[in-house]
């Protein structure tokens, strides 16, 4: 076992202290006492209560100071006015680590935060760590630590698991959860408030623990999400993480005026992160379950190639569904396998993908069907599923099951019971074989995705955005003008030229105070042209008239003109005009939308999506944080629904996927560069069959300090 220095006081101590350990049995104090000494903690243990000369049978002591030994860990249970002094005693006694279980700090408001602050003054100023507080503590199931730092009573069996829980209650129900589903834990750690101990610190002492292979997270918020996206991109080519993070809806950035900065709403930017970081999603406690219980498998899937076997017609049809839809592909069964299996089954039986052996099947006949499939080349993983009939025993299925799985140790085999009886044994055995076991198809089908994912993630190379060449200086010089100026935005000029000096093709425009600029603008730009309302006053020139398009001629230009100011008193009557922007039209492209959104936490995040006015309608966008590089550029244009539209259809070629892919880079290298920048949105950015080109853009920028 090997634990990052600065918490091994914390994840591995060798002595604990329980501040606050109580005589009364069903109190906290007297629960984390109780089990340390129940799971044979490995290292020495001493309550500490100034009334009690022992507890639970072992000498306790009045205070901190009193005890003997070095203190590596201190388990912190005494009411909330208490904990300072208790902190400050630990630290004059040279404890190592903290783990506050107290509640009433930040969680409970102004007075809660004011004690936290002073706690944290406490442990920063003698140099300890702190997990908490209001948290539920500590686990360490490996052996050679066999540490039960908490008040649940539930103690999961050790395993290759480790779990990291932002909610105390939660925290509880996931070890008698992992106890009940046989999940093997490493470590558990309840994190409370966390202003020290992160979870970023937890992942990074997990990155290096060999007995950690699969790291679970239940999380509100990310403190720091760029390190995390950091940390966790590292640890994900190697080791899984699957999260479930509450708290997705939150009321939106509705002010936005952008369209990028309308749709950066809710959970998007942590999506985005997790994403990024090759993360595992699930959207609940069973799901992440199911997927821990998928990385049990003795072996990784080499494709998402899988079969079904089945003796019940229903579940099977189900099993292939729940397949499909997260993305797992049906297997082609070979010709010599079915050819094998016929004579071994009734007529009625079907002998394909899924492969229905019907009711009558016996033990036997699932040891031959899950031995043939997994010996067929054309398949990479089986789903065998058991709908109990009368007169089968579901022991004597998974006994074939088993037997035939360990004829094929290299494809992964995710077995679905259906039935009540013998359901513990039936887990129980498969997973000492390594073999996932479900209730039901949907469960296996959502872990078996899940493994595949993180197989073909940690197969991808690591992102390497490495900063772009751009002309910095001349954006810098843009930007400073406008704050300078104290204005929030650019105007469409500014905008355009911000974008030139980063490198993305710009529709050649020309600005026009007065009708008398307009002949020598047409005549500079050619024919057909484009003429858009600049006035700082409005944000979607559509909205109020303000866009004509296909000009072709001078005096068109001209009753464009003045169309575009009457339709502006009239539809904005407040509006200031500056002028107009005369724009060279650019012709069959593909409207698509590239901006930058800023979040307080998260940073800069980069969308691109299908543009054009109904952006907003179509809500068919993707995020990532900044900085990207290519292959995350063109994952993002594959990842749209829309995409297809881009890939050719109805006749229209596909577009220039790689312009396409450095424009949208681009962009998002503009947006890490310039935090100054809030909201950035190219709408639309045409994709042409040849190249890409950005036609309207607007940028709103951070207001000055
Ligand atoms: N140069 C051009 N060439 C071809 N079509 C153009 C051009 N400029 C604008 N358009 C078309 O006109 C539509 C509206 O123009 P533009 O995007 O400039 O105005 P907007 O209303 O301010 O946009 P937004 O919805 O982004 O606020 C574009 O979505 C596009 O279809
Ligand atoms: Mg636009």
């Amino acid at each position: 076992m090997k634990v990052a220095a600065g918490l091994a006081p914390l994840l591995a101590p060798n002595t604990i202290a329980v501040v606050g350990a109580s005589r009364r049995k069903g109190t906290i104090g007297h629960q984390i006492l109780e089990n340390l000494i129940s799971y044979g903690f490995a290292g020495a243990v001493f309550p500490v209560n100034p009334h009690a000369r022992s507890i639970c049978a072992v000498r306790a002591y009045p205070s901190i100071a009193d005890v003997p030994d070095p203190v590596d860990m201190a388990v912190i249970v005494v009411p909330k006015e208490q904990v300072l002094d208790i902190a400050e005693q630990c630290g004059r006694a040279h404890v190592k680590g903290l783990v506050v279980i107290s509640a009433g700090f930040r969680e409970i408001g102004d007075e809660g935060a004011a004690r936290e602050t002073k706690l944290m003054e406490i442990v920063r100023t003698h140099g300890m760590r702190m997990i908490g507080p209001n948290c539920m503590g500590v686990v360490n199931a490996d052996p050679a630590v066999s540490m039960n730092a908490t008040f649940a009573t539930a103690m999961p069996p050790f395993g290759h698991s480790a779990f990291v829980s932002q909610s105390g209650a939660l925290g509880l129900s996931v070890l008698d959860y992992a106890q009940e589903y046989g999940i093997g834990i490493s470590q558990f750690v309840s994190v409370g408030n966390k202003p020290d101990v992160s979870v970023n610190d937890l992942l990074v002492a997990w990155e290096i623990d060999p007995t950690i292979k699969v790291i679970l997270m239940y999380v509100e918020n990310f403190g720091n999400p760029r390190r995390f996206l950091e940390i966790a991109s590292r640890i994900t080519k190697v080791k899984p993480i699957i999260v479930v993070k509450s708290g997705r809806s939150h009321a939106g950035a509705l002010a936005a005026s952008s369209h990028t900065g309308a749709l950066a709403v809710d959970d998007v930017a942590v999506d985005a992160m997790l994403t990024q970081a090759g993360v595992l999603r699930a959207s609940s406690v069973e799901e992440l379950f199911e997927m821990a219980i998928g990385f049990g498998a003795r072996a990784m899937p080499r494709s998402r190639r899988t079969a079904v076997l089945t003796n019940a017609g229903g579940p099977g049809i189900l099993a292939a569904d729940a397949l499909v839809m997260y993305g797992l592909q049906l297997a082609e069964i070979e010709a010599t396998t079915i050819a094998s299996l016929r004579p071994l089954f009734p007529a009625e039986a079907s002998i394909r993908n899924p492969l229905d052996m019907i009711a009558s099947a016996t033990p036997a006949g699932y040891k031959a069907a899950l031995t043939a499939l997994l010996a067929d080349p054309g398949v990479d993983a089986v789903m065998p599923i058991f709908v109990p009939p009368f007169g089968v025993r579901q022991e004597d299925v998974a006994e074939a099951i088993a037997s035939a799985a360990a004829t094929q140790p290299t494809k992964p085999v995710f077995a679905v019971l259906m039935g009540r009886e013998g359901l513990p044994l039936g887990r129980a055995e498969f997973r000492k074989a390594g073999i996932p076991a479900y209730i039901f198809p949907e469960s296996a089908a959502r872990a078996l995705s899940a493994i595949n994912r993180q197989v073909e993630w940690a197969a991808r190379p690591a992102a390497n955005p490495t900063p772009l060449d751009a002309d910095r200086d001349a954006a810098t010089a843009i930007l400073d003008g406008a704050m300078r100026d104290g204005r929030e935005s650019l105007t469409e000029s500014e905008s355009l030229a911000l974008l030139r000096a980063y490198g993305i093709p710009v529709a050649e425009s020309r600005y026009a105070t007065r009708p008398e600029d307009l002949a020598a603008a047409g005549q500079a730009l050619g024919y057909p042209l484009v003429m858009k309302l600049v006035s700082p006053d409005v944000s979607h020139k559509t909205d109020v008239g303000g866009v004509r398009l296909g000009i072709t001629s001078e005096v068109q230009l001209h009753e464009e003109y003045h169309e575009l100011i009457r339709n502006v008193r009239e539809r904005a009557p407040g509006a200031k005009v500056n002028g107009v922007l005369i724009q060279q039209m650019v012709n069959g492209g593909r409207e698509t939308i590239v901006g930058i959104s800023r979040d307080p936490s998260f940073g800069s995040l980069v969308m691109f999506g299908l543009g054009g006015i109904f952006v907003e309608a179509l809500q068919d966008v993707i995020f990532r944080m900044t900085p990207i590089d290519d292959a995350q550029a063109v994952e993002m244009i594959k990842g749209i629904q829309g995409a297809r539209v881009l890939g050719g259809m109805r006749g229209a070629p596909p577009v220039d996927h790689s312009a396409l892919a450095a424009a949208v880079r681009r962009i998002a290298q503009l947006g890490a560069d310039f935090p100054q920048i809030l909201e950035l949105d190219v709408n639309p950015l045409l994709a042409m069959e040849h190249g890409a080109i950005a036609v309207d853009a607007r940028v709103l920028l951070r207001a000055r300090n």
